[in-house]
């Protein structure tokens, strides 16, 4: 891979830098930093050198055309007070006002561009529309930083075809990520304990089957929870069941107990009446949900605290711990429980502890832990669980 080094001086050049400043937003409050602090160390560095910065991002998932609700002039903000230094936001990712802003950049300056997907090019299917968006970005620097690490698995414009433009290297956060992961796919201590969650078992499909060869254990909560209950025989009430992915779950099942892999799923579950913050809720067997008051209309929204117990004592006896997804329905307290005693476990563990996923890095966060009681907490969802499955990322075969 190569480092930023490899682009030789910096100094008066203009280097544009492809982030991921993909931040959730509520009403247009920025609700979790993470991802513009960690993208901080590569443009200081930058900065320090003399370059003069030209900022891209993309922020959730508009199609084509800009949509102020996806707008990035928040992130600008947040960036300028973090940094301290200001960080000049332009409306449009390409046009003569963007042209005119780069132009304009002297040493150290920061310039930071409209959501490059308000624009069709990014995220084209078609070769051509993507590499004529990319030519219009290469225009704006002579020298591409890759540094948004939560999207190097996409073949988008801004990171698979830019930096096949411009003299191009990875930033400092894609460096220090593929270093963690790399730690986990060649080198983990034993034993190596994954603890999945999240809504959907068809989004885990791939690292499911990847890990079930590499690790000792792995640790099922969150909504797959309940497909792999109703893979076993149980009846789930109306908890999130992905019945078409029955058959590949018993597979799971099978080829763990094959390899003398663990799969420990819970044996109690939180069942609710109705997917709300004030919903009345109990605590009930796993393998006898609609058991409950609510019967089979009864929702399983987290982990149950017994469950949560044991899945706190295997991370506690584990060396290496990565963890994706949540356990529950954090953002609800009722249904926060679950994720909190795994984060505490991770937090309290001497093993090697990788938070990797948008939603399990904003959970430990919310939930009022700070990054330094973790080993490391990954920018990338779909990039880090990528990364794991063993494929390859467009985006960072273009750097190698
Ligand atoms: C993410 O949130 O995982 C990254 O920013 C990538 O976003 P995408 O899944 O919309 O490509």
């Amino acid at each position: 891979m190569r480092t930023i080094e490899s682009l030789g001086s910096l100094s008066e050049h203009t280097v544009i830098v492809r982030c991921d400043l993909n931040v959730p937003l509520a009403d247009g409050v920025i609700a979790d930093d993470g991802r513009i602090r960690a993208s901080l160390t590569t443009i200081r560095e930058l900065r320090e050198a003399g370059a003069k910065i030209v900022l891209i991002s993309h922020l959730g998932r508009p199609k084509g055309t800009p949509e102020e609700r996806y707008s990035l002039r928040p992130v600008a903000a947040r960036m300028a007070e973090l940094l301290g230094a200001p960080v000049q936001f332009v409306a449009e990712t390409v046009g003569e006002a963007a042209t005119a802003a780069v132009a304009a950049l002297t040493p150290g300056d920061i310039v930071l561009l409209e959501n490059l997907r308000f624009n069709v090019g990014e995220t084209s299917k078609d070769d051509a529309e993507r590499g004529a968006f990319a030519a219009q970005l290469a225009a704006f620097g002579d020298l591409f930083v890759s540094d948004g690490f939560g999207v190097v698995h996409r073949r988008q414009a801004s990171v698979y075809d830019l930096a096949q433009l411009l003299p191009s290297a990875a930033g400092r956060l894609v460096a220090a990520e593929l270093e963690v992961l790399q730690r986990l796919t060649e080198t983990p201590e034993r034993p190596y304990t994954v603890v999945l969650g999240g809504s959907k078992v068809s989004d885990k499909l791939g690292v499911i089957s990847h890990l079930i060869e590499r690790v000792d254990t792995i640790l099922v909560g969150g909504g797959m929870l309940f497909t792999f209950l109703a893979a076993q025989g149980h009846a789930v009430g109306a908890s999130l069941l992905e019945a078409d992915q029955l058959d590949t779950v018993r597979g799971y099942l099978a080829t763990a107990a094959e390899r003398g892999v663990t799969i420990v799923l819970p044996t109690d579950v939180v069942v609710a009446e109705a997917f709300a913050a004030d919903a009345a809720h109990e605590v009930v067997a796993a393998d006898a949900i609609e058991s409950s008051s609510f019967g089979a209309s009864g929702l399983g929204l987290d982990i149950g605290p017994d469950s949560a117990a044991v899945f706190a004592e295997v991370i506690a006896g584990s060396r290496t711990v990565f963890w994706n997804g949540p356990m529950g329905v954090f953002e609800m307290d009722a249904f926060a429980g679950g994720t909190r005693t795994v984060a505490q476990a991770l937090a309290d563990t001497n093993g090697f502890t990788v938070v990797g996923g948008g939603d399990s890095a904003a959970a430990v966060r919310a939930l009022g832990f700070a990054d330094d009681r973790f080993g490391h907490i990954s920018t990338g969802g779909g990039a880090s669980l990528e990364f794991l499955e063993g494929k390859a990322l467009p985006g960072l075969e273009v750097l190698a």
